[in-house]
Parts: C-alpha cells; structure tokens; sequence
C-alpha cells in the first residue's frame, strides 16, 4: 500500500508512534468494554437501518481524539465517526472507536478497537502504513505492528500461514450493509464456497486481518472496506509476511481488499476478477 518515503521516521520513531496506537486502543477498549457491560442502544444509522452506530462508538472516538491530541497535537486525524482533521506533521491517525458494532450490540465478543498511524493522503490506495494496533477488550487481544519491525501479538511474533491449494483454504470475508451490495456478495460467496475449506463471517475486518496474520484464517477478501476498517489490520498482516493488494493491479481499497501469503493470493485474485467481484451488479 502506498508509496510515500518514510524515511523520515526511524526505527525508533516507528516504535513510539506503535506505543502510542497501543496505549490509545487499550484505553479506548477499557471504555467500549465497560460501556458493554451497561447498557448498549443504538444512536443512529448510517448506509442503511442496519448499519448502527452506538453511543459507544462516539464516546470511545471522542476518547481517541481527545488523547492524541494531548500526545500528538500536531498529526491529523481520520475516524470513522468525526470524519478527517488535517494535522501538520505528515502523519495521520486512522482509527475505528468500534469494528464490528454489530457484535458488540449483539453481545458478540468479535470487536475491537483500531489505531493506526500512517503518512501521505489518508487512503488506503495513498498512504503508507507505518504503526498499528488492534485489541479486541473481550478476550484482552492486543495485535501491533510497526512497518519494518514485524507484527506481534503479546509478544509472539505473527506469520500467516504457509501457501495452501485452495480447496483447503480457510478463507474470511465480510459483508457491506446495503442490500445491493450484499445481493452481488452473496452471488460471489456461493461460487466460492464449493471450491474452499469453508468460510468465516467474523464482523470485524480489523480481526479478520489479524487473525490472517496468526495463522487463523488462510485468506481474506473484502469489498467494501472504509480507510478505517483496514488501516491497522492491514499492517499487522502485511507485516507477517501477507500479501494485501487489490483486484486488476491495484492497491487494496474500498473497491476489493485481497490477503494471504504470497503464493496463493494471485489464485483468488484471478478468480475474484473473473466474477466481478469489484461490482456490484
Ligand atoms: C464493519 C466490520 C465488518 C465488515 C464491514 C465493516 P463496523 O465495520 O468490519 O466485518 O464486514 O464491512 O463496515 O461497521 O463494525 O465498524
Ligand atoms: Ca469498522
């Protein structure tokens, strides 16, 4: 993704600015799950009736805005609720206060708070990735990464899965709130179910790249992916030896999102582009 120098930050610039995505997440998910255990309602919609925002998910960004700018006055910010705030450093924090709301309306373990500093235009197709985190509050998970310096979960270090064939692939995706979108998703689902191990809709894109990049799925695709949904995930998979691009030679971005280890992502790729799985008819 991206091809903006970073050779303004060093190694030890790329740690702190790590740090900082994790202690923001951590606090953030200490926040979204205390809420959890009190009372969840959704505030508003936004694509469709499905698609909820809680008062969680603005009270945990409000948490994030406010944090990063007492300890990063001078980045930018780009979060899922508030929209985009241009700093003057070069660097912008992409964040999503809540990946997967609809697990955490539902009580579903699979959310989590995202973090991600990144340099260069705010889109995944633009910018270059250069610290995350990922921590799901339910079960204390907490995923980082720092662009040349590997990804981590707790300490151990990720590797995706080795190249498999397909058919014993276990492959994550997720789906979008429209129903148009969801009608040509569920046309591509049932031409890659007879041909894979099986299928995995978690409802967290953050954790279905991580969990790519710990070895618990073999691949992942996505349309329809938002800056937010992606930016700390994308690294920690990139960073544990993933390939994550795009369809028809592009980078990845809202219109498809592709991971996995290098020798078997341009199989799913081929397949992806001959369904026109980048449209939406
Ligand atoms: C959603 C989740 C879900 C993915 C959707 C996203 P949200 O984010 O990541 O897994 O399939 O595309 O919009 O709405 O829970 O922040
Ligand atoms: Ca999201």
């Amino acid at each position: 993704m991206g091809g903006v120098s970073t050779d303004t930050h060093t190694p030890d610039q790329v740690r702190r600015l790590v740090e900082v995505a994790e202690l923001l997440a951590r606090e953030a998910g200490a926040l979204i799950l205390d809420g959890r255990r009190r009372h969840v309602s959704v505030a508003a919609t936004k694509s469709s009736a499905q698609d909820v925002v809680t008062a969680m998910d603005l009270a945990s960004e409000a948490l994030l805005r406010r944090r990063l700018a007492e300890l990063r006055p001078d980045d930018g910010i780009l979060g899922e609720e508030e929209g985009f705030q241009a700093g003057s450093s070069g660097v912008t924090w992409v964040v999503d206060p809540i990946d997967g709301t609809v697990n955490y309306l539902y009580g579903l373990p699979a959310y989590a708070v995202s973090v991600a500093a990144v340099v260069g235009p705010p889109e995944p197709a633009t910018w270059t990735a250069l610290a995350g985190c990922v921590h799901a509050p339910e079960d204390g998970r907490v995923f980082t990464a720092g662009r040349g310096l590997g990804a981590r979960l707790e300490g151990r270090t990720l590797r995706v899965n080795p190249a498999r064939p397909l058919i014993d692939s276990l492959l994550g995706t997720g789906f979008g709130y429209t129903a148009t979108r969801r009608r040509s998703q569920a046309r591509i689902v049932a031409e890659l179910l007879p041909r894979v191990r099986d299928i995995r809709r978690v409802g967290s894109a953050a954790l279905d790249l991580c969990t790519l990049a710990a070895g618990g799925l073999d691949l992942y695709y996505e349309r329809g992916l938002q800056p937010w949904d992606m930016a700390a995930g994308a690294l920690v998979a990139q960073e544990a030896g993933a390939q994550v691009t795009g369809l028809r030679g592009h980078p990845a971005q809202e219109a498809m999102t592709v991971a996995g280890p290098p020798g078997r992502v341009g199989e799913l790729i081929g397949l992806l582009e001959a369904l026109e799985a980048d449209s939406d008819e």
